[in-house]
């Protein structure tokens, strides 16, 4: 398999955006621009958002994520929200470990790995996000960052649910700035989580795995990025709030 067969995977980030009437709004308007794309599409959403997001997305094909899942099935944990949880309400998929998460939340790589374990174990298609802070890229650490960060949030995954695992490659720095990682960077950054795969699983099943990159993915950029032999789609924050920006990462992602 290579990124002639492996399926392109665009998803939506909205982070701490949209009501859910503006949900339901913007999906209505995202549908017809993005049916019939070539790759997967998916709008991960507030937990508030997910029930207006799964009604309006109903027959189409965007499918519908959360932006966090906590590890334990259930129990006093105060703000939290599990996997069956999430299932229960028809979400398919669920962003893990997002550089926000991990800045302003107190995420660790171990706590990465419980809350992929948990969703796995519960049916969810895993987004797991791993990226290198800028001062770590200029000490030259991205590579062992990168490395090190996959391996471990996919510690006891097994091979099998590896199936359910995206990673997306997303370097703090170029996320919500503007700045966006030139292509060969993308290409480079997400070439190091495959041969982290490959050290953990061989490099056969590394090349099955879907790898987005993510940081100021837009409309103008999608085309150079996505066209990257290691680039499977992209995890796009701010264009994804835009409908008819958004459909266009998704047209280049197809191509
Ligand atoms: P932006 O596309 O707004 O830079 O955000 C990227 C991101 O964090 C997606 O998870």
């Amino acid at each position: 398999m290579n990124k002639a067969t492996r399926k392109a995977d665009i998803a939506g980030n909205w982070k701490m955006n949209k009501t859910p009437a503006e949900t339901t709004a913007l999906i209505n308007e995202m549908k017809p621009l993005v049916a019939g794309a070539d790759c997967d599409v998916v709008l991960c959403v507030p937990y508030v958002d997910i029930a207006a997001a799964i009604e309006a997305a109903k027959g189409s094909n965007i499918k519908i994520g959360a932006e966090n899942v906590h590890w334990k099935e259930s129990g006093a944990y105060t703000g939290e929200v599990s996997a069956d949880m999430l299932t229960a309400c028809g979400v398919e998929y669920v962003v893990i470990g997002h550089s926000e998460r991990r800045q302003y939340f107190g995420e660790t790589d171990q706590t990465v790995n419980l809350r992929t374990l948990a969703a796995l174990k519960a049916g969810l298609k895993a987004i797991v996000c791993v990226g290198e802070t800028l001062e770590q890229r200029e000490l030259g650490y991205t590579e062992t960052l990168l490395k090190f960060q996959t391996k471990m949030a996919l510690t006891n995954v097994s091979k099998e649910d590896l199936k359910n695992v995206i990673i997306a490659y997303e370097p703090v720095w170029a996320i919500g700035t503007g700045v966006t990682a030139t292509a060969d960077q993308a290409d480079e950054g997400n070439g190091f989580v495959r041969a982290a795969i490959a050290e953990a699983y061989g490099a056969d099943v590394a090349e099955t795995v879907t790898i987005q990159y993510g940081g100021s993915m837009n409309a103008k950029n999608a085309d150079e990025l996505t066209a990257k032999v290691n680039v499977d789609g992209g995890l796009i924050g701010g264009a994804s709030l835009k409908a008819e920006d958004f459909s266009i990462i998704v047209k280049a992602a197809s191509k």
